[in-house]
């Protein structure tokens, strides 16, 4: 059996809370090194005391950390939205009616179109540090476009999510697509999907249509996230943290009585800041929820309309410059963070008996992500313990 030790760690970030007194919240760990065999964590520890292995790779000094978990993601779509990217640059606002326009596109995409699309997405998200994403349907919002947009998912990850819940497509009620996506549609998109997902905000799903749906999917083995918050206050984070979703996602117009559901409630508030730096909404209160004790992610939202960046380490650097995140809070947020939002404890933490998902930063140390903004500065990727890049 192969196994590989990484020496000359200069920095390890290894989340790992049993190293928490000595590393902080990252668990830091100077002049580290860590063995890996086959796809799992063997051994972490002081450089001084690795065992041998098969294989050495000495990160001369730099730093390592865990592969992002980034939680939140479209992929699966096609088509190309620039233009009303670049119409609110110049004073339009975002109002989610471009999705539409992805619908029309990706159902008239063959299979293979997708899949080459999503294909070379999670490459470029690999490429930076991404070992663990979530991907949603929803510019299907057919019973056939969404069961299929789920199936090219599924090849790429298992965390996928049935989002046919997205908006009501042209050419039918609200009371018949609410009937639809708890019926048949969820019927066939079940089979492909771990999660079901709603976009809860004026102009999509109300309160109540979202948890129909979401106790719908529930019923039917799938466990629920949710889209909230994101253009106006309103009932979706409670909504969550009554159904105890894993995650709630966007949480940009928060009430005190929204801070509070979510710190008592334990659900996971998930912040997207990519998106409100391309529709300049105003961003969430990272701040402000990390100080009230809400559990608080960071992922990419990649998407045609709202976000079209793959990189978690923009996200990073957008966190700490915008939502005054701390650094370690930031990567914590976008790693361990993002894993417990997918209900995951095998990935997010570089600890014996996890995935050995591992990036190698070319920076001595991780504050670099968000101190070298826009730089690419992963040198090497192991995911599950193989070499990518
Ligand atoms: O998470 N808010 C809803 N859905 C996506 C955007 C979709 C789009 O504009 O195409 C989001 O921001
Ligand atoms: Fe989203």
């Amino acid at each position: 059996m192969t196994t590989t030790v990484i020496t000359g760690i200069g920095e390890l970030v290894t989340n790992d809370p049993a190293r928490r007194e000595q590393g902080g919240l990252l668990g830091l760990l100077p002049d580290a090194a860590v063995v890996v065999e086959r796809s799992r964590i063997a051994w972490v520890g002081p450089g001084a005391e690795a065992p041998d292995a098969d294989v050495r790779v000495d990160a001369g000094g730099r730093a390592v950390i865990p592969g992002f978990v980034d939680s939140h993601s479209h992929l699966v779509f096609a088509g190309d939205r620039s233009a009303e990217f670049e119409a609110r640059m110049t004073g339009e606002p975002y109002t989610a009616g471009g999705i539409r326009t992805t619908v029309a596109r990706t159902r008239a995409a063959t299979d293979e179109q997708l899949t080459s699309h999503v294909a070379r997405l999670v490459a470029e998200m690999r490429g930076q540090g991404t070992t663990t994403v979530e991907i949603k349907s929803g510019y299907g919002l057919s019973v056939h476009d969404e069961a299929r947009s789920l199936a090219v998912a599924r090849q790429f990850t298992d965390e996928t999510t049935f989002l046919g819940a997205h908006v009501v497509p042209d050419g039918t009620t609200p009371e018949d697509y609410v009937a639809l996506v708890t019926g048949p549609m969820l019927a066939a998109a079940a089979p492909h999907a771990r999660w079901i997902d709603v976009f809860c905000e004026d102009g999509a799903f109300d309160v109540d249509e979202a948890r129909a749906i979401l106790l719908a999917g529930t019923d039917s083995g799938l466990r629920g996230r949710l889209h909230a918050n994101q253009l106006t206050y309103g009932g979706g984070v409670q909504l969550a943290c009554e159904l105890g979703l894993a995650a709630v996602d966007h949480c940009t117009f928060l009430s005190g009585d929204d801070v509070s559901a979510l710190e008592s409630s334990g659900t996971i508030a998930t912040l997207l800041p990519g998106v409100e730096f391309s529709t300049r909404q105003p961003y969430p209160d990272a701040r402000g929820l990390i100080d009230a004790g809400v559990r608080v992610a960071l992922a990419s939202d990649c998407n045609p309309g709202s976000c079209f960046t793959s990189s978690m380490a923009l996200c990073i650097a957008l966190a700490v410059r915008e939502m005054r995140m701390s650094p370690a809070e930031a990567l914590h947020a976008a790693t361990a963070m993002g894993a417990a939002a997918l209900d995951r404890d095998d990935v997010g933490v570089l600890a014996p008996g996890n995935a050995a998902d591992l990036v190698l930063l070319d920076a001595p140390s991780y504050v670099h992500l968000a101190y070298r903004p826009g730089v690419p500065l992963v040198a090497g990727v192991w995911q599950a313990g193989r070499p990518v890049v």
